[in-house]
């Protein structure tokens, strides 16, 4: 007699895990294992999808060297981050230097210059990116490009006072964004209100002015109730983009 060969019990189906996703956290793995080291002991965490890699693998770094380190978040996204992971949570008003900030980005041009904001965070972005020592971007492939615009066409995040929305969207007309948007929440429930309190407004500029992404980022800066411009001009060190077929290209 022979024994009936045994079922195998249905497997449940692990969903695929999208091409995207992977790039993210092969860009965020990569710039954390180059550039959170051992004796960083203040540590800034952006926002984004791409920055929950960041945190997966600073947590793999393990309890002993993480609880010597304090974690600066740039929203209200990256502190449930940080609370989450049992991390301890700073802010830059404690700590005004910090070692290394890791976030992602919009779009990333030839030169490391960033559009940031489309998650309404860039002004505290800014500020982390700022009092890092050192700044990393991290990101999928889809952000790489030559010029900034090229493929995220919605327009240069602005944070702007509430009260002035209006006047600053007439200058960004008048300066070369005829179609500045203020930027609403889904269902057009109101205008997306930044964590600061601030409206946000979506600005297409032509390609000739994005390609000098400087002179547009202090034209716009000067507009009054202008709070932060989410150009970040000569602020990264590195960008890591996480490609489709598994490697990382390094800007
Ligand atoms: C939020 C940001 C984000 O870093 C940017 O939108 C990139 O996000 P993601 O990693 O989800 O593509 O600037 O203000």
């Amino acid at each position: 007699t022979s024994t009936p060969p045994a079922l195998a019990s249905p497997q449940p189906q692990a969903s695929p895990v999208p091409v995207v996703e992977k790039a993210k956290r092969l860009a965020a793995w990569t710039a954390v294992d180059r550039h959170v080291l051992p004796e960083h002991k203040v540590i800034g965490i952006g926002s984004g999808s791409t920055v929950p890699f960041v945190v997966e693998r600073i947590v793999s770094q393990g309890k002993a060297v993480n609880k010597d380190r304090v974690f600066i978040p740039t929203g209200f996204q990256s502190k449930e981050l940080i609370v989450n992971a049992k991390l301890l949570l700073g802010d830059v008003d404690q700590y005004p230097v910090i070692d290394v900030t890791i976030d992602g980005a919009d779009e990333v041009d030839h030169d490391l210059n960033a559009i940031k904001g489309g998650g309404a965070c860039h002004l505290r972005e800014k500020v982390l990116a700022e009092a890092a020592d050192t700044f990393v971007i991290v990101a999928d492939y889809r952000k790489n490009s030559e010029v900034l615009g090229t493929n995220w066409t919605q327009g240069v995040p602005i944070e702007v006072a509430p009260f002035a929305y209006a006047k600053v969207l007439q200058n960004l007309h008048l300066i070369g964004s005829p179609k500045a948007t203020l930027r609403m929440a889904k269902a057009k429930a109101g205008p997306v209100v930044s964590d600061n309190g601030n409206f946000i407004i979506d600005a297409p500029f032509p390609r000739e002015m994005m390609q000098d992404p400087y002179t547009l980022l202090t034209r716009i800066k000067m507009l009054t109730g202008v709070v932060e411009v989410g150009l970040f001009c000569h602020m990264a060190k590195a960008a890591y983009f996480g490609n489709e077929d598994g490697s990382v290209l390094i800007k």
